[in-house]
């Protein structure tokens, strides 16, 4: 009997995974009969913006995060894929921090060349999965969603690549429940228009608050105040924006902060992240973890090590993106065609463990930058993923940060050199600060380059 697998999920990660089989079976290897379940109505993941906040159109949890006028936070030549390069895809150079629309567009692109769109079911929401001892399979249900009929599925091996960047975190702080003003969480942000003329505040000191923020005060916000718990970020602020510790209480529109200072405003933001969360897994075989970058209980970050025909993508803290998914799925792939063997659990603990305590033991950004990087590396070493070279994207990560902590709201308009093509990346015709149009076409209107036709895909 042909083995059966069930990817979970066709964000960039489920994606990542189709993609190495696909390779596989274009080089003349047998591959398994493939199934990914997605619950959305087309892949893409993450990168699909949805209007919908809450439950969707079918009263499942809406997946997406991303928000109108998100543009990339990071160089995109740090996450090429080595197998398809922006060049490829865009048949030109283009600037090295796209809008969302741009970056979705590459995703679907490599995805539509390599055929692997018919192995995906959409409109299906993964409710329960179960594995027996007795047969060694594991049975997957799923809803599916137009016809409103649950379906039950066996499978060999299962895939999770549904993310974790959709379930809140949100804490609570005194004084919420009567708040006047809008209190969200950023996984409902949508629109920085909303926050026009006002006075915000976001309470956390990463990435979504530091973005969500920005973008508040590119689109008019009249100030920006972020709390934080451990450590403020430190850039260079222009005076609109302020940083405070930790919010104690709100008493009507003024928070009170740690050092005791208060402010008056009109809205409050929780930008304090998102909770691994696999309702449809058992408990014996549901990843427990905060955002770090190596979960414990997966070796290679990628399987169960109680039960490793379940495997796991994506659920690191993430400097590397696509590029690490693949790692990962090409890895994946090989242990399931049998070309890698996994040690005894005890080696894989032990095997985790160290990455772990390497992690707990690292005391920077670059530390942190280039212990991802070894983790890539190590995976890339081992497959016949092409080649490409990680040591010069811990370059680019790290030459980002330091361009971010010299110009906060002007770090996305650098260039960076793509370490497939040699190419670097022409400036982008608007400044980040003035580019107010986030589409795929204004993105790429660039008029020294008019001639050059414009490829999308639906
Ligand atoms: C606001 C925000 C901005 C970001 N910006 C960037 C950026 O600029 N650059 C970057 O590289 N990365 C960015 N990221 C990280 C982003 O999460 C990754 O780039 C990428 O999308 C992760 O891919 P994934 O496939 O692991 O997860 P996702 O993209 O989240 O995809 C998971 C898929 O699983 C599906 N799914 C979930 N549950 C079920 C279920 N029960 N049944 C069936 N299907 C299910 C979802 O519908 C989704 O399609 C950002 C993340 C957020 C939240
Ligand atoms: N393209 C873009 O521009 C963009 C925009 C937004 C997000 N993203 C991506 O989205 C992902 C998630 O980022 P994120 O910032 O949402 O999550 P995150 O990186 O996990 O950060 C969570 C933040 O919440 C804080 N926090 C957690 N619990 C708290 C509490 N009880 N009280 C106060 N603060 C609390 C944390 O503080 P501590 O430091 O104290 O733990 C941290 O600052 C990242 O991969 C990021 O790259 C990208």
């Amino acid at each position: 009997m042909t083995m059966r697998i069930a990817i979970l999920g066709a964000g960039p990660s489920g994606l990542a995974q189709l993609r190495a089989f696909e390779s596989a079976r274009r080089a003349g290897a047998e591959v398994p009969e493939i199934v990914c379940y997605e619950k959305q109505s087309d892949l893409g993941g993450m990168w699909n913006y949805t209007w919908r906040t809450g439950l969707d159109a079918y009263g499942e949890p809406v997946h997406g995060s991303m928000y109108r006028y998100l543009w990339s936070n990071g160089p995109k030549e740090a996450l090429e894929f080595a197998d398809y390069s922006f060049e490829e895809h865009f048949g030109r150079p283009i600037a090295s921090y796209p809008p969302r629309a741009v970056l979705r567009d590459y995703i679907m692109g490599r995805i539509e060349k390599s055929g692997v769109r018919d192995q995906i079911r959409f409109n299906m929401a993964v409710q329960w999965v179960d594995y027996s001892e007795q047969t060694g399979r594991f049975t997957v249900n799923v809803r599916d969603l137009k016809k409103d009929e649950l379906v039950s599925e066996e499978f060999d091996r299962v895939i999770v690549a549904t993310g974790h960047f959709s379930t809140p975190n949100a804490p609570f702080f005194e004084g919420l429940e009567c708040f006047p003003g809008r209190v969200l969480h950023a996984h409902d942000f949508r629109d920085a228009c909303e926050f026009t003329g006002k006075d915000i505040l976001l309470v956390g000191s990463s990435y979504s608050a530091e973005d969500i923020g920005t973008q508040c005060y590119k689109y008019g916000a009249k100030s920006v105040t972020f709390s934080y718990r451990s450590t403020p970020m430190g850039h260079d602020w222009p005076a609109a924006f302020d940083e405070k510790p930790l919010l104690l209480r709100v008493d009507g529109n003024t928070a009170h902060f740690a050092d005791g200072t208060s402010k008056e405003v009109d809205a409050i933001v929780l930008c304090t992240g998102y909770q691994h969360h696999f309702p449809f897994l058992p408990d014996e075989l549901s990843l427990r973890t905060r955002n770090r970058l190596y979960p414990g209980d997966i070796y290679k970050g990628v399987f169960w090590i109680d039960n490793p025909k379940l495997m796991y993508l994506g659920m690191q803290d993430q400097y590397y993106t696509f590029n690490m998914f693949d790692a990962q799925a090409w890895y994946a792939r090989d242990v399931i065609l049998g070309r890698i063997a996994l040690p005894d659990a005890s080696t894989m603990r032990a095997d985790s463990e160290a990455w772990v305590a390497r992690e707990e033991a690292s005391q920077s950004a670059e530390q942190d930058i280039d212990f991802q990087t070894d983790y890539v590396r190590d995976l890339l070493d081992v497959t016949d993923y092409p080649a490409f070279d990680v040591e010069a994207v811990a370059d680019l990560f790290k030459q980002w940060k330091h361009d971010k902590k010299d110009d906060i709201l002007g770090y996305r308009n650098c260039s960076y050199r793509s370490v497939l093509t040699g190419t670097l990346a022409p400036p982008h015709h608007t400044p980040w600060m003035e580019a107010m149009d986030d589409s795929l076409e204004a993105f790429l209107a660039d008029s020294l380059l008019e001639e050059a036709p414009v490829r999308r895909i639906a």
